[in-house]
């Protein structure tokens, strides 16, 4: 039988107006909740726009009220009824439909559905885990379905953008090598090539070079990565990138199409206007005034260097880090000379996580120091320091010594930490900014080796050309991200293309000829048959959407997302396979341990 019959869907149950009272109308939805009044049922009928009232009187349509009567939660129902005003007194201004109901004509039940695990009413406390297994009860609320839409909606925004700006959207394959982006590669056995592996790509980085030396000229993708790395309230394994390359460029015109690119999505999907150009802030200026390389810029709250005013102190601890070579920095949490023991103790457990030994701390009150470390220092010194915090009456000032990355890693996140402690900021306010001019290379202490810090195809500043073999730990590279409110959204960079510098980049880091051409050796050729100068960006279309819908995950935004320890709670992926198939892919498992 067909259930629907001769019905037409008229309206989607969230669009019903005031406009529409006196017409006659067919929704079709779920039933969020009913009840029972006596001789009256209401039940809420949900779609994907909203929630109609549907009112069930005996007295008008009896077949109706008895298919009423047997409705529970997530019941699908088609009812065919007219829209009327509501009674006075019972209109809903915080309803989209808040004005009018739908008195029944006629209903079918179309299905029903066993007793939910939770309900999605409910503000939810619930496991997430339980969500995640039943994933599709999860995405029928609205929150997340209005995350989805508007992740759609952004993907057009982007393809319509680029396209008109030249860009033509071509694929690169899953089943390739390894492409170096940080991080371990997920692998996938040949069945054919017995013993061999492909890798799902990191990115699609080294293909959309090749395209550009194929001269595609302007090129952009929304695509998968995947990435086999720690996963975080913001990292899931697999991720979408909103990938692009230019050929015949330089940063600033790519810095250019992209703002464009954010403005519109911005302005279109949540109308918000961004104000272009977005501020840029070089690496070097990020870590003195911000401790990190993706600072937040909605409050203040900067670090201070007081080494030089501490370093000939009488206090031990920092005048030992200063003679070492390391530093002394702070940060004033402005008002906040009442925190207490027991959370100045939290907040020093918090920075022994980016590896600082300790927190100092100083109260200002009665304008005075009150600290177990005010002792150690001259009038002069803490006049002088006073100056450089800015410090008033109710302040409280923190310190770390120690090497300047944890002392920069951990004032940094501090920073974050107190912000939030202090509700600082606002979700609804954005702050981007361009972080450009990265260091091309990080020396790795236990590999003992120099590693790229965007990607090994970044290429050198000119001005910096000459360090690359003398000094390379000092060359910068035409590297930028786009960071907003504190999330590194996008990263991108000029390529090196010619051959010679690439092969030198790969030296550089520790790779021999051979390994260079056996990872890389198809980029390496291609680079010989005229590369065009080129270069591009990545961002991270989840994060966006993420901050664009004010979510506090990366799994709010993604229709199947993947738990914390990398697994599909609805399709408890990954899982054992058959012996067969492993005997067709020549794979023998090693024992289990213990
Ligand atoms: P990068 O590695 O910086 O650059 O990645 C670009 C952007 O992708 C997002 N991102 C992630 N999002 C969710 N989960 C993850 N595990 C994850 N990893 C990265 C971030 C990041 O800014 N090929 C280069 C781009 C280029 O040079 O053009 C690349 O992939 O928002
Ligand atoms: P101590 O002399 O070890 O008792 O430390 C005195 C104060 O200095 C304590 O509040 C410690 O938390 C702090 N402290 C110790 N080492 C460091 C460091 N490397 N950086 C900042 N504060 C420190």
């Amino acid at each position: 039988m067909d259930f629907l019959g001769d019905w037409k869907r008229t309206h989607y149950c969230g669009d019903l107006k005031a406009t529409d009272i006196g017409s006659e109308v067919i929704l079709m939805g779920w039933a969020l909740r009913r009840r029972d009044h006596g001789g009256l049922i209401f039940i809420d009928l949900r779609d994907r726009e909203g929630i109609a009232q549907i009112v069930f009187d005996p007295e008008v349509n009896a077949s109706g009220h008895a298919v009423a009567e047997s409705v529970r939660s997530e019941f699908v129902l088609a009812v065919k009824g007219k829209v009327i005003p509501r009674p006075e007194g019972t209109v809903n201004p915080n309803m989209k439909t808040g004005e009018v109901e739908i008195q029944v004509l006629d209903c079918k039940l179309l299905n029903r559905s066993k007793p939910l695990p939770f309900m999605l009413d409910e503000h939810s406390d619930i496991n997430e885990n339980i969500r995640l297994k039943y994933r599709y009860l999860d995405l029928r609320r609205p929150q997340l379905q209005s995350n989805l839409i508007l992740r759609s909606q952004v993907a057009q925004l982007t393809r319509s953008y680029l396209t008109d700006n030249g860009f033509i959207e071509l694929e690169t394959p899953f089943l390739t090598k390894s492409t170096p982006e940080g991080a371990r590669d997920f692998l996938v056995p040949s069945r054919i090539n017995q013993g061999q592996f492909y890798a799902l790509p990191q990115s699609p980085q080294i293909f959309k070079q090749i395209l550009m030396i194929a001269g595609f000229d302007r090129y952009f993708q929304v695509v998968r990565c995947f990435r086999d790395e720690d996963l975080r309230a913001d990292r899931q394994p697999e991720f979408t990138q909103i990938d692009c390359e230019m050929s015949f460029i330089d940063q600033e015109d790519i810095i250019t199409v992209m703002e464009g690119l954010i403005a519109r999505i911005f302005n279109e999907a949540k109308g918000v206007s961004v104000r272009l150009p977005v501020e840029r802030l070089t690496y070097a200026e990020a870590i003195r005034r911000f401790g990190l390389d993706n600072p937040d810029l909605r409050f203040g709250m900067e670090l201070c260097d007081l080494t030089d005013i501490v370093k000939t102190s009488g206090f031990k601890v920092f005048a030992d880090v200063a003679s070492r070579g390391g530093i002394i920095k702070g940060i004033n949490a402005k008002g906040c000379s009442t925190f207490s023991r027991k959370e100045i103790d939290d907040l020093t457990e918090f920075v022994k996580i980016y590896g600082a030994k300790g927190l100092a701390y100083v109260k200002i009150e009665n304008g005075e120091w009150h600290s177990p470390i005010a002792k150690f220092f001259s009038a002069e010194e803490i006049a002088t320091m006073n100056s450089a915090f800015g410090a008033e009456e109710g302040d409280l000032l923190f310190f770390v010594a120690d090497k300047p990355k944890v002392v920069n890693d951990s004032l940094g996140k501090l920073r974050n930490h107190l912000a939030n402690i202090l509700k600082l900021t606002s979700k609804d306010e954005y702050r981007f900014v361009w972080i450009t001019e990265f260091p091309l290379l990080e020396w790795d202490e236990d590999d003992k080796r120099w590693c790229a810090v965007h990607h090994p195809f970044t290429a050198p500043m000119d001005e910096d050309l000459e360090f690359l073999e003398s000094d390379p730990g000092l060359c910068r590279a035409k590297a930028y991200d786009l960071v907003l409110n504190g999330n590194e959204i996008g990263g991108g960079s000029i390529r090196i293309h010619q051959e010679q510098v690439q092969s030198l980049m790969f030296k550089l880091l520790g790779m021999s000829i051979e390994d260079a051409r056996s990872k890389f050796g198809f980029l390496l050729d291609a680079l010989e048959f005229g590369t065009p100068p080129h270069g591009g960006i990545a961002f991270g279309l989840d994060r966006l959407i993420m901050l664009l819908t004010g979510s506090d995950s990366i799994r709010d935004v993604i229709a199947f997302p993947k738990t914390q320890k990398g697994t599909c709670m609805m399709s408890e992926a990954p899982s054992p396979v058959d012996t067969k198939q492993l005997r067709e892919l020549g794979i023998r498992l090693a024992e289990k341990q213990g």
